[in-house]
């Protein structure tokens, strides 16, 4: 069934633990988001990103809404990562149920200014809007350790963000990464502990991919209410459907497909599980 975001988040913040949100392209992967929420009777989050949309057009929301629709759990759609108010325009009016506002490239006034002009957008029209405070980086190569530094979320400038901007979830970046983890992960618990104090929406970790079990279990004690998984299903699919072109004598697409789904629902449900969803929709 199709629900809102705020409604997911807040139901997880309120039982003590948090939704995946999934990056998905194509149709296998809406189906292995679906079919793995289904089987281990989770909430789930299909997430799209403003580069699928562009390739395929707003087809892709009404994909996943449907899906969302005709699932047996609850599950919404999101936008994931957008800078532009055309495509998160465009988002909403395709019927999307939230959005991130991803103003976290500029200074902070301007993120705030931004965030707070497309939170408005959305909450006019009765739709969840998630911002960034700080700036994910894509990988940590080439980032000083100062550089690094000044990107995560500043503890005091996140109830300002919250009040100023009527967001209902916030991205944090605590040393957190896009993307494969060239290093172990190192995550500054004591800044979540610290944002956590002080903002009492839900919070989200991007960069799921990568990231040690424990960690993830003790940012959802503390606090975070969703976490964005792309890498791991995305790897997952891609590697299954070449494996299955590479060995099958006379391949069929719909195989293809097949294999797909199968090798990207086993990432989806070990996280489920690992987020503490999995048995949590009525
Ligand atoms: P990963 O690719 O590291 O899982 O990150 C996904 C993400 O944060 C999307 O917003």
């Amino acid at each position: 069934m199709l629900v809102s975001t705020e409604q997911l988040l807040k139901q997880a913040r309120q039982d003590s633990y948090a939704v995946g949100a999934f990056n998905v392209y194509t149709l296998e992967g809406v189906r292995a988001v679906v079919s793995a929420a289904e089987q281990v009777h989770s909430p789930a989050i299909l997430q799209v990103l403003p580069s699928a949309l562009e390739l395929v057009g707003t087809a892709l929301i009404a994909c996943c809404l449907e899906a969302a629709r005709q699932a047996a759990v609850p599950m919404s759609v999101h936008l994931d990562h957008c800078r532009s108010p055309t495509t998160i325009t465009g988002a909403l009016n395709a019927g999307i149920s939230s959005i991130m506002a991803d103003g976290s490239q500029l200074p902070f006034a301007r993120n705030m200014d931004f965030t707070r002009r497309m939170a408005a957008l959305a909450i006019s029209m009765q739709r969840t809007v998630e911002a960034e405070l700080g700036c994910l980086s894509g990988t940590e190569d080439g980032i000083t350790v100062a550089d690094r530094k000044a990107r995560l979320t500043d503890p005091d400038q996140a109830t300002d963000f919250v009040d100023h901007t009527g967001v209902h979830a916030l991205a944090v970046c605590i040393g957190n990464v896009h993307g494969r983890y060239h290093s172990p992960p190192e995550l500054d618990f004591d800044r979540l502990a610290a944002i956590a104090d002080r903002v009492s929406i839900p919070l989200v970790l991007h960069g799921t991919s990568g990231l040690p079990d424990a960690m993830i279990t003790r940012a959802v004690s503390m606090g975070v209410a969703k976490f964005n998984v792309n890498t791991e299903l995305r790897d997952a699919g891609i590697a299954a459907g070449g494996r299955y072109m590479r060995l099958s004598e006379k391949p069929e697409l719909v195989d293809r497909m097949q294999t797909e789904i199968e090798a990207m629902k086993h990432p989806v449900i070990a996280k489920l599980v690992l987020f503490g969803s999995a048995g949590k929709a009525p």
